[in-house]
């Protein structure tokens, strides 16, 4: 923790903060993750949720995608003191934008939170900060929503999984076509729109912190180490990962504690 006093004074300096963020910054709220001891590859199969089943077999990857639902977000999750964190330093205009990996929509309920007001949990996955304070991009969708394949009506996840549970398989929207959760499956492209800004961010950052993230999933796991070409990399997760080599500060430390601790020091 001592190097955040350093990295404090960096982010005060930089006229560009970006944030990465994954599973490890919502685990303190009770997320599961996905690697790591009980990570949720633990107990299920990753190759039964790609795209590819989802084409071949949509009622399967319903069947299935329900049970994953419940063991991801069974539960209503609360935005932890590091979601606080860094929605606070953003709207104290220390960070310019939050790229996420998560589909749990708790950075946007912070912000909401910080900002004194609702989540509408409408905004698009490219969203760029209707009234947020900063930029919020959602590199992986958002499980509280599925989309129609075929018209793109997106609506809220939950009166899906329900009927999906009582045994509409797969099911459809209004136009027929099937309705897939509106997160980005495995073996499915990300929006190029999506990837091109999060990767035009990391470019024009001057101090990147990379938080509660393994980094070995791509493309987001490529961000650090552009964003280090160029600018400050911080890594703050409590294991190893692979962009530690590339980093100017690793903070082996609970976001709980670091990301409020950072944002006390920037201060
Ligand atoms: N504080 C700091 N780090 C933590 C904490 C915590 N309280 N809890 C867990 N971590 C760290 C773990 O040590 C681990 O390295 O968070 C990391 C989480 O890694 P993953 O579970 O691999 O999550 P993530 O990197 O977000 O996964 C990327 O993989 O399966 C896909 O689409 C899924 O978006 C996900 C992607």
């Amino acid at each position: 923790m001592d190097d955040l006093e350093s990295l404090a004074a960096e982010i005060d300096r930089a006229s560009t903060v970006v944030a990465l963020t994954g599973a490890g910054i919502s685990a303190p709220s009770g997320v599961p993750t996905f690697r790591g001891d009980d990570g949720v590859w633990e107990h299920f199969d990753e190759g039964q949720f790609t795209y590819g089943r989802f084409q071949r077999d949509p009622a399967g990857f319903w069947d299935d995608r329900g049970d994953l639902q419940r063991e991801l977000f069974g539960e209503a999750y609360e935005p932890n003191a590091a979601h606080v964190a860094l929605a606070e330093l953003a709207a104290e205009g220390y960070l310019d934008a939050v790229v996420t990996q998560n589909t749990d929509g708790l950075h946007r309920d912070a912000t909401a939170r910080v900002r004194g007001a609702t989540a509408d949990g409408e905004n698009d996955t490219t969203d760029e900060s209707e009234g947020t304070d900063h930029e919020i991009l959602e590199l992986h969708g958002n499980a509280r929503r599925v989309r129609c394949v075929d018209c793109g009506r997106r609506q809220d996840a939950d009166p899906v999984f329900e009927r999906a549970e009582d045994g509409d398989l797969p099911p459809r929207c209004d136009c027929g076509g099937t309705f897939k959760p509106d997160v980005v499956l495995f073996g499915e492209q990300l929006p190029g729109a999506v990837i091109q800004r999060a990767r035009t961010l990391a470019g024009e950052s001057d101090v990147f912190l990379a938080i509660g993230s393994s980094l070995v999933v791509q493309p987001a796991a490529s961000l650090p180490r552009q964003a280090a070409a160029d600018g400050t990399l911080a890594v703050i997760n409590l294991e190893e990962t692979p962009c530690d080599g590339d980093a100017a500060v690793v903070c082996r430390a609970d976001v709980t504690e670091a990301v409020p601790r950072l944002r006390e020091l920037v201060r």
